[in-house]
């Protein structure tokens, strides 16, 4: 995978990885002997392995099936036909199967929101678009013995539907064309076109993509990192995926531009392990680029222009995709966001000057370079410049890739992808925004809805309390824990979403819930934290009834049954008259589906208190 030295320290996720790839877990004696070829404490090796989800310090099923858990899986009937193929194979979910054969669980996203559901196996394979039919064959091959490798080959069958194409989803260019009209001019002239094509990066912060690299150029050193942030680990996006898959010379040849511009040998192309199953397309690529003299050394014919890329694999951490959780994963650590300052652009993989960035924003770059900043800057809006792509799901008739001016309506994107009647789309995943459809005028760009590529619509049926739970789970579960408001604090809104849920709410509970959002927002040290409550914010502005109507009471409901956990104290005093039970009075009767007063209106009637007999 990668060219570094495979005993060297900075190789440890990788040799886990492969390790993992091999055994299908990380058995004891096999990391004893690990620890001491790479001559690192056994408990690294455990600190390492613990930290990412799809390296096994127990034993799995040596038939690994994870289903994807976007939400629009959800909706097209995920859970039931996971419960479905347990049931014919007779395994629990999360459970190995007692013969150690097969285990079968859940994973967020895989990045086939556009033809699920889907699941990943033995995290290098994908099935998709499962219904109840693919589920009933794949039950009977894997009872059959049949090794994946054998399966059929329309269930791997990953499509890429680019239902609008623009300057970057259109026809791929010539291999090697923006760097022979860059190497026209100075690698400096390639910041400045940058500059003035205002380009901002595609990741998700849209982080002026010149400042960034005229930063990293100024440093007074002489070696210089070009990483590529191949993770999108953001629920619902697959547009790095056909970026990957169609345009892979683009990205390739937008990370060369950067080497160009910035003087750097040395390129890393960070690929969430989600996507292993691209590693053997992208590794031909670059050794394609490798033969044609566009890779390596003296790049085009320019002696002295040498850099080249190593493909590195993630192992399952949304957390990950963060720029210093991912130098953090590069560098075979566990994946834990750096304090900043000081940012990448100084010290970043190594500590050497480092510019992270993503894989569209390498593709914008690349189409700077051949047709120029002034073509760029026409398009899109004042702010914003260029094309974005959307990566489209859930409620429409045409999902898939669509590319559009920045400045593109919601309105216009829901017409284009035959979404009727939509109540609310998902813009940028579940740490962007929930726009509800009186907003789907509202266009996507920096000025307004900034969007890192995901676009889940929400049909009239859909119920945005447990679009909001679902988001609410996935932060509490890709926390990493380095810091106690995010860590704590996603957890205690994932439960009290859970208390909403069961019938135990009350309006203290939608009060705590967005005092969590507030706390989240103002005080987690990495984005991850600060953007996990924005669902919740959204859909409780928005979409207030859909969590009004599992309210039981306006009062506060304790989220046990406090009457029954009273019963020993009546057994001890012998009490078994009603006055020993909790009194049910008129205001504490069930009130679902009242309307209740706006977050900011005065709240009426106040908490009663509440009678407790012993
Ligand atoms: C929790 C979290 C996850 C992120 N995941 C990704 C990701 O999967 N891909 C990505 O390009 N950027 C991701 N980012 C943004 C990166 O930190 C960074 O801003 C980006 O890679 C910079 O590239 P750009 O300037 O080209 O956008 C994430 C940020 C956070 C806080
Ligand atoms: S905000 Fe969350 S993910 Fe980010 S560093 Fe803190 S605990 Fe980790």
């Amino acid at each position: 995978m990668s060219a570094a030295p495979a005993g060297e320290p900075g190789q440890l996720l990788q040799r886990l990885v492969a390790l993992q790839a091999q055994r299908g877990w990380l058995p004891p004696a096999a990391l004893e002997a690990l620890a001491v070829e790479m001559a690192l404490p056994l408990a690294e090796l455990r600190g390492v392995a613990g930290f990412y989800r799809f390296l096994h310090l127990a034993p799995v099923g040596r038939l690994r099936l994870l289903f994807s858990d976007h939400v629009s899986d959800r909706h097209q009937g995920a859970p039931a036909l996971m419960a479905r193929l347990c049931a014919r194979l007779g395994v629990a979910p999360g459970q190995v199967r007692a013969d150690g054969a097969l285990s079968i669980d859940r994973c967020s996203c895989i990045g086939l929101a556009d033809q699920g559901p889907s699941l990943l196996v033995n995290h290098g394979q994908v099935i998709t678009r499962l219904d109840a039919a693919r589920i009933d064959a794949l039950a009977q091959a894997i009872e059959a013995g049949l090794p994946p490798a054998a399966w059929p080959a329309e269930w791997q069958q990953v499509d890429e539907p680019v239902r609008r194409a623009d300057v970057l989803l259109g026809a791929a260019d010539a291999p090697g064309a923006a760097l022979a009209a860059a190497l026209a001019q100075p690698g400096s002239a390639l910041i400045e076109a940058l500059a003035s094509a205002r380009l901002l990066g595609r990741g998700g912060a849209g982080y002026p993509v010149a400042d960034k690299w005229r930063a990293c150029a100024a440093q007074p050193v002489t070696e210089r990192v070009v990483v590529c942030n191949a993770d999108e680990g953001e629920p619902g996006t697959f547009k790095d995926r056909t970026l990957l898959r169609l345009q892979p010379d683009a990205l390739i040849e937008g990370m060369t531009l950067a080497a160009w511009a910035l003087g750097a040998r040395h390129g890393l192309i960070y690929l969430r392990g989600e996507y292993r199953w691209l590693l053997p397309g992208l590794q031909q690529v670059l050794a394609r680029r490798r033969a044609a003299g566009l890779l390596g050394a003296a790049i085009a014919g320019r002696p002295g222009f040498d850099f080249d890329i190593a493909i590195h694999l993630g192992a399952g951490a949304y957390v990950c995709g963060e720029e210093s959780a991912l130098l953090e994963s590069l560098e075979g650590r566990r994946g834990v966001p750096r304090i900043r300052p000081p940012y990448p652009s100084s010290h970043g993989w190594r500590g050497l000057p480092t510019v992270v960035n993503n894989v569209e924003t390498f593709c914008c770059v690349a189409q700077i370079a051949l047709r120029g900043a002034a073509r760029w800057a026409a398009i899109g809006t004042a702010r914003a410049t260029g094309t974005k792509i959307h990566s489209v799901s859930g409620d429409c008739a045409r999902p898939g890739l669509y590319e559009y001016p920045l400045g593109t309506p919601v309105a216009r994107i829901l017409a284009d992808c035959g979404a009727v009647d939509a109540q609310a789309v998902q813009v940028g995943g579940p740490s962007g925004h929930c726009v509800p459809a009186r907003d789907f005028g509202r266009r996507i760009a920096q000025e307004d809805l900034p969007s890192a590529g995901a676009f889940t619509v929400f049909g009239p049926g859909r119920d945005l309390f447990e679009v909001a739970r679902h988001a609410a789970d996935f932060f509490a579960h890709e926390s990493c824990g380095f810091c106690t408001p995010c860590r704590v604090g996603t957890t205690l809104m994932a439960r009290r979403f859970d208390k909403i849920a069961a019938g135990s709410g009350s309006r203290h509970d939608l009060d705590a819930l967005r005092s969590l959002t507030e706390l989240l927002g103002s005080s987690s040290h990495c984005g991850l934290g600060a953007s996990a409550g924005r669902m919740l914010h959204d859909t409780l502005r928005h979409h207030r009834p859909a969590y009004e109507q599992r309210l039981q009471s306006l009062q506060f409901v304790p989220g046990f049954d406090l009457d029954a956990e009273l019963s020993q104290a009546r057994a001890l005093t012998g009490r078994h008259d009603a006055g020993a039970h909790l009194a049910t009075r008129e205001t504490d009767v069930t009130r679902k589906h009242e309307v209740m007063p706006e977050p900011d209106a005065p709240t009426n009637p106040q908490p009663q208190p509440q009678r407790i007999a012993p």
